[in-house]
């Protein structure tokens, strides 16, 4: 009791005093606000790329700099390192109220050392390496004067055609929104304005990933439903994580730019979530929505963009031109000018940058930083932990009898940059490891290490095939990395076709042919469909793009000093017609089952409808088994937690951890519910032969569900509570009722 009262009175004092802080930021801010002329607030609304605004002088130079110095710009991205910052700070430093600059920049997995690309670090469903990885990208980043970075992406995506499937966690909402959580306090720290910190950007708000037919920039039309519990959720973990500032987005939602979509950001993300931080558009899409056919011309733009709670203007200049005269003219409402400065001074002032300008623009700690080697382990240490085993034929892997000679076959054997994947123009990609330095450097003294290309990542041609089957033949065992060009995922990176490119599953095939035992590593920013290898090969590995350190943690794969850990954040689909495909699909008045056939049921004549590797497989070296499951109450009344108990048990000889994973479903309800849903997960780590008892604690809110005109209820019946390896591999399940519970509208803001 003494323990629990010491703890409340940290808490209440904890929060004294950040309301006190944050009442004096807010007196600090209206102290600046007080001053400022109509133009100098509306320069705080406007954002410029640097890449001009450095390096040689020319007229365009000239222009940016005189706009910062006569305080007309809030915000730059694109200027780095403490240099250009420390240049560009001085230059705003000679406007008339000195108002500093906040610096952004896109660091996505990381600046100098770069990290596994978000996707792979998703599966790890490790948000410990997570956290630690989103620090580590925000200590260099911050050494190097950015105060912003613009990340973490935490949209759902369920269409690996999405070039930018890569920048998020994956199709699943809960998984996506523990991520967001550890991305958040990965890049801001505990709270704002650490110099090893940056603050983050939840984007794109909202529904991005699920722009029509997978393709960038596309529309999005979906149900208030479907809105409110798959896609929101990622966004308000981040708020309630404590996000400096959200970006809104490209895509239209229900025939509403999303940049200048009132509802999504005034209603729910500034009204129903009390959000306090700023909302920057995307780049130019303040100007596009002209382009949409939703505003007449860019001073339209710029009323629909700040009325509907768009905050900063990056790159449409749509502000800057035109927001004086809207505000003159009445048209615009000068207290969406006065909010606007208010959230981005707000920010500001708890980066402290008010109080020293320069405080990012330490040329002795940005050498530090940038030199500190820990920052490779840690980038080594995530990229294992991304790493998926999807095959694993007789065990062939781990290689723990050094083979005498392999051969090494494949575009992506010794790769470099692509490891890196999309957004790391600033990395230091020269450092990479690839899959053949690694390798090589583990097996040196045993084995004998061969290499043929065998054609290139999107060749049409078979020129280089002969050449690698007579290595193939003469080797031991082949080593095949594949996959896609680093570039062929990311923004505006959409693919029609997600097949492994080119040539690549034909080389393959031919090396296969030899009769070899082939184990296949596989690279790229998104699903891909390589149904022969998925058949033939003896060991899959699945390392999407694994960054600075990929060559490394896959030859500690390979090689058993690092047991594989990873499961799938996104179904990999067996076919192209299957997309849209996810775990959480409605079961159909129709669904097929075991022993009904496929006529007339919700089915493919050609194809069936399992995916190639559900969401949440992966295997290890070890074994897992799963036995026990008790729950504490079977029967629950309004408002109770139960507690779910299982025993996870290591029957193997390697050490190694496990994802289990809870999942959930409401058997019949108002609003048909998924056949499942991920509501709790767990990595464990067991020794060889050791067991231990696993506790999940399932509260109420994980039983609801949203109900357009109601927000989020739940309703008494019947549960299935599900205990597996993966979604398509349940292990132990059990069910239980909800009773006596009337709608009790749990909060809409969940
Ligand atoms: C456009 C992208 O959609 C966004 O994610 C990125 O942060 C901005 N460009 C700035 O580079």
């Amino acid at each position: 009791m003494k323990k629990y009262n010491v703890a409340l009175c940290f808490l209440l004092m904890y929060c004294l005093n950040t309301s006190a802080q944050n009442k004096r930021i807010h007196q600090r801010v209206d102290s600046v606000l007080r001053f400022m002329t109509l133009k100098e607030k509306i320069g705080q609304l406007n954002q410029y790329s640097g890449r001009d605004v450095t390096g040689p002088s020319n007229p365009q130079q000239y222009n940016l700099r005189n706009e910062i110095k006569n305080g007309m710009v809030g915000s730059m991205l694109n200027v780095k390192g403490v240099k250009d910052t420390r240049e560009i700070q001085g230059v705003a430093l000679q406007s008339r109220l000195k108002i500093p600059l906040l610096f952004s920049l896109d660091v996505i997995h990381g600046y100098k050392t770069v990290f596994p690309v978000p996707l792979a670090e998703a599966a790890s469903w490790d948000t410990a390496a997570i956290r630690l990885s989103a620090h580590t990208a925000a200590k260099e980043a911050a050494a190097s004067g950015i105060h912003w970075t613009f990340a973490p992406m935490v949209d759902i995506a369920r269409d690996a055609r999405w070039g930018r499937v890569m920048e998020g966690a994956g199709e699943d909402t809960y998984l996506g929104s523990v991520i967001a959580k550890a991305r958040v306090k990965g890049f801001q720290g505990e709270r704002l304005g650490g110099t090893d910190a940056v603050m983050a950007c939840a984007k794109h708000f909202a529904a991005y990933g699920a722009a029509l037919a997978g393709r960038d920039y596309n529309a999005v039309d979906m149900s208030e439903q479907m809105l409110q519990e798959v896609y929101l959720p990622p966004f308000k973990a981040a708020a309630d994580a404590g996000i400096a500032t959200f970006m809104n987005s490209f895509n239209t939602l229900n025939g509403i730019p999303a940049t200048g979509n009132r509802y999504l950001q005034r209603d729910i993300l500034k009204g129903d979530w009390k959000y306090p931080g700023f909302v920057v558009s995307d780049w130019g899409s303040i100007g596009e929505m002209t382009t949409w056919g939703y505003a007449d011309d860019l001073k339209d733009a710029a009323r629909h963009a700040i009325t509907a709670g768009s905050d900063m203007d990056m790159e449409s200049q749509a502000y800057k031109k035109e927001l004086e005269s809207l505000v003159v003219s009445g048209k615009v409402n000068i207290k969406w000018i006065d909010d606007a400065v208010r959230r981005i001074l707000y920010k500001k002032f708890e980066l402290g940058l008010f109080d020293d300008p320069y405080r990012f623009c330490d040329a002795t700690r940005e050498a530090k930083v940038m030199a500190d080697n820990s920052h490779q382990l840690i980038a080594r240490s995530v990229a294992e932990k991304s790493i998926v085993l999807l095959k694993n034929e007789n065990h062939i892997l781990p290689l723990q009898q050094a083979p005498k000679s392999v051969a090494l076959i494949g575009p992506l054997i010794k790769a470099k940059k692509d490891l890196a994947g999309s957004w790391t123009v600033y990395a230091d990609t020269a450092s990479i490891t690839s899959v053949y330095m690694g390798l090589r450097k583990k097996f040196s003294s045993q084995t004998t290490f061969n290499y043929a290309r065998g054609c290139g990542i999107n060749d049409t041609s078979s020129a280089g095939f002969h050449e690698a089957i007579e290595l193939a033949t003469k080797s031991d065992i082949v080593i095949m990395a594949l996959g896609e060009a680093g570039d062929m995922s990311g923004e505006a990176k959409s693919r029609s076709d997600i097949h492994l490119p080119g040539k690549q599953e034909e080389l393959f095939n031919a090396i296969k042919a030899t009769g070899k035992k082939v184990i296949v590593v596989l690279m790229a920013g998104r699903p891909m469909i390589f149904n022969d290898i998925a058949d033939k090969a003896e060991g899959i590995i699945y390392a999407f793009w694994l960054g600075s350190e990929a060559g490394n943690a896959i030859a500690n794969v390979i090689s058993g000093d690092y047991n594989p850990s990873g499961k799938l954040p996104i179904t990999f689909p067996r076919a192209m017609g299957q997309i849209p495909i996810f775990y959480n699909y409605s079961n159909t008045g129709r669904p097929v089952t075991a022993t009904s056939g496929i006529v007339y049921k919700s089915a493919y004549i050609d194809l069936p409808n399992t995916p190639r590797y559900a969401f949440g497989y992966g295997l290890s070296y070890s074994s897992f088994t799963y036995s026990d499951l008790k729950i504490s109450k079977a029967k629950l009344t309004q408002k109770e937690s139960f507690n779910v108990t299982f025993t996870l048990t290591n029957n193997s000889a390697f050490a190694g951890e496990e994802v289990v994973q809870l999942y959930l479903q409401d058997k019949k309800a108002s609003v048909v519910r998924p056949v499942k849903e991920l509501k709790a997960f767990a990595k464990i780590m067991l020794k060889p032969g050791e067991h231990q008892g696993v506790t999940f604690t399932v509260k109420p809110d994980q039983l609801a569900f949203y109900k357009p005109t109601q927000g989020w209820i739940t309703e008494p019946g019947s549960f299935k509570l599900m205990i597996g390896a993966a979604s398509n591999d349940i292990k132990l399940s059990t069910d239980f009722e909800l009773q006596d519970v009337v709608n009790q509208g749990l909060s809409s803001n969940k």
